[in-house]
C-alpha cells in the first residue's frame, strides 16, 4: 500500500498520484489538474471549513465521535481533577506541566501583571452604563495594543512572553471592571495575595470588607470551568486569532478580534443564549413544546447549548461540568431552571431528531447555569468563557507565527458575479 491518492480528470483523461500525509492531501497538489494548459487548476470549495485542516497543531487533540478532549496530550478530565487554571495555561503555552519553580515563577509574573493602566481605566469608563460587557472586554484588548508599543515585534520572543504575561494576567482585571462598569460599583484593584480565581472574585464582589473571602468550594468551581475552556484546538474565535495575527499585527489586535468572534451566540455567547432559551421556555411543563418548536425549525429556533461541529457525541467538558454543577448547588442552593435543563436534556437525548443528528449537550448546556448560580449575570457569560480561552489563543497564535509553513491567510473564491462589463453613463441605464 502506497501512501498516495490516484485522481483521474475526466475532462482530460489525465491521471494524477498525490501524496497523502496525516489523512490529508495538499490542496495546492490539486493546482496541477488543468483542463487546459491556460487554466488556474483546481481548488477545494469548502464554505465555512467543514472539511480543511488550516494547520498541524501540537497544542489540543480532539476525537469527536469518542468524546475525548486533550491539552498536550493530558485529559481533560485529569486536568479537571488534579490542575489548576494557571498550571493549565501553562501546558497549554509552553507544552509541558511546570516543574514547582517553573509554577512559581509563572504565578509570580502573572501576579505582577494584574493592573491596568489608569488609562485604560479611563477608556473604560467611557462606556454607557448598560454597554454589554463583552463589548467593553473586545474593545478594551484591542485598545492595550496602543499602551503596549513593544507588542509590535512578533517575532521577538521575550516581546512575545511580555505580551502573554499581561493577557493571560489583564483580562481578568479587564473583565471584572466591565462588570463593576455595568453595575455602577467602583473598581477593586487587584490583590497580590489571592489565587488567580480568587483575585478575579475579589475584582468582581468585593464591598467594604478590609480582605474579600471568596467560598472555596466556588472558587475551585470557576477555576475548574476555567480549565475545561481554556484551548478547543480550530474553533471559530482561534482561528480568527490565526488569521488575523498571520497579517503580523500585535496579539492584542489579534485578540480582540478573536473576542469578537467568541461574542458570537453560536459561539461563546451560545452559554448566555441557554439561559435566555430556559427562562423563555419557563417550566418543565413547557419542554415537550419547545423541542417541538426546535425541530419544527419554528423562527430559526435551535435548542441552544447542544450540537457541535466536531463533537458528535457527549462533550466530555458538558460531563465535568455537570458534576461541578451539582458541587456547587449544595453551596448555592439549586438553580431553578436547571429541572428544565435536565428535562430537555432528557427529552432530547431520546429524540429521533438529536439522535440521527447527534445532537448532544455541549460545554455551554450547564455552565451558565453555575455562573447564574454564583451570582453572575447572563452578559457576563461569554467575558467568562473569554479569560481562559486567552490561553488557548495566544498558544495558537504562537505556533501559527513560528509554523515555517504558515503565511498570511488568503482564502480563494469561485466568483459567481457578472463577466466583465462596460460602465454605463447615468443617463443611459433602465
Ligand atoms: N438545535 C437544533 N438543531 C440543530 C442544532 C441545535 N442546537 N444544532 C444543529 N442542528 C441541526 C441543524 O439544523 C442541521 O439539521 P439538518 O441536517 O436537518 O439541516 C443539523 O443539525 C446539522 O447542523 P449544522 O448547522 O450543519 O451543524 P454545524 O456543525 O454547522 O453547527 C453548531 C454546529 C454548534 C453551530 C450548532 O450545533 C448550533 O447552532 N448549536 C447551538 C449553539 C451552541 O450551542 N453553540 C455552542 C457550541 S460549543 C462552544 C463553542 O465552541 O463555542
Amino acid at each position: 500500500m502506497t501512501d498516495t491518492l490516484t485522481i483521474v480528470d475526466n475532462r482530460t483523461g489525465k491521471k494524477y498520484d498525490l501524496p497523502i500525509q496525516d489523512g490529508t492531501i495538499r490542496a495546492v497538489d490539486l493546482r496541477q489538474v488543468k483542463a487546459a494548459p491556460d487554466d488556474f487548476g483546481l481548488m477545494t470549495y469548502d464554505p465555512a471549513f467543514m472539511n480543511t485542516a488550516n494547520c498541524r497543531s501540537a497544542i489540543t487533540y480532539i476525537d469527536g465521535d469518542k468524546g475525548i478532549l486533550l491539552y498536550r496530550g493530558y485529559p481533560i478530565e485529569q486536568l479537571a481533577e488534579e490542575s489548576d487554571y494557571l498550571e493549565t495555561a501553562y501546558l497549554i503555552l509552553f507544552g509541558e506541566l511546570p516543574t514547582a519553580q517553573q509554577q512559581q515563577a509563572w504565578a509570580r509574573e502573572i501576579t505582577n501583571h494584574t493592573m491596568l493602566h489608569e488609562n485604560i481605566k479611563k477608556l473604560m469608563e467611557g462606556f454607557q452604563y448598560d454597554a454589554h460587557p463583552m463589548a467593553i472586554f473586545l474593545s478594551t484588548v484591542g485598545a492595550m495594543s496602543g499602551f503596549y508599543p513593544d507588542a509590535k515585534h512578533v517575532f521577538d520572543k521575550p516581546a512575545r512572553l511580555r505580551q502573554t504575561h499581561r493577557l493571560i494576567a489583564k483580562v481578568p482585571s479587564i473583565a471584572a471592571w466591565a462588570y463593576r462598569h455595568s453595575i455602577g460599583r467602583p473598581y477593586v484593584y487587584p490583590d497580590n495575595d489571592l489565587s488567580f480565581t480568587g483575585n478575579f472574585l475579589n475584582m468582581l464582589f468585593k464591598m467594604t470588607e478590609l480582605k474579600y473571602q471568596a467560598n472555596p468550594v466556588l472558587t475551585r468551581a470557576l477555576d475548574v470551568l476555567f480549565i475545561l475552556h481554556a484551548d478547543h484546538e480550530q474553533n471559530c474565535s482561534t482561528t480568527t486569532m490565526r488569521t488575523i495575527g498571520s497579517s503580523q499585527v500585535d496579539p492584542y489586535s489579534a485578540m480582540a478580534g478573536a473576542a469578537a468572534a467568541l461574542y458570537g451566540p453560536l459561539h461563546g455567547g451560545a452559554n448566555e443564549a441557554v439561559l435566555r432559551m430556559l427562562n423563555e421556555i419557563g417550566s418543565v411543563a413547557r419542554v415537550p413544546d419547545f423541542i417541538k418548536r426546535v425541530k419544527s425549525g419554528e423562527a430559526g429556533n435551535r435548542l441552544m447549548g447542544f450540537g457541535h461541529r466536531v463533537y458528535k457525541s457527549y462533550d466530555p467538558r458538558a460531563k465535568v461540568i455537570k458534576r461541578i454543577a451539582d458541587i456547587v448547588f449544595t453551596v448555592t442552593g439549586k438553580n431553578p431552571l436547571l429541572e428544565i435543563a435536565l428535562e430537555l436534556e432528557r427529552i432530547a437525548l431520546e429524540d429521533e431528531y438529536f439522535v440521527t443528528r447527534k445532537l448532544y449537550p455541549n460545554v455551554d448546556f450547564y455552565s451558565g447555569l453555575i455562573y447564574q448560580a454564583m451570582g453572575f449575570p447572563v452578559e457576563m457569560f461569554p467575558v467568562l468563557f473569554a479569560i481562559p480561552r486567552t490561553a488557548g489563543w495566544i498558544a495558537q497564535w504562537e505556533e501559527m507565527l513560528l509554523d515555517p509553513e504558515q503565511k498570511i491567510a488568503r482564502p480563494r473564491q469561485v466568483y459567481i458575479g457578472p463577466v466583465q462589463r462596460p460602465y454605463i453613463p447615468r443617463e443611459k441605464r433602465a
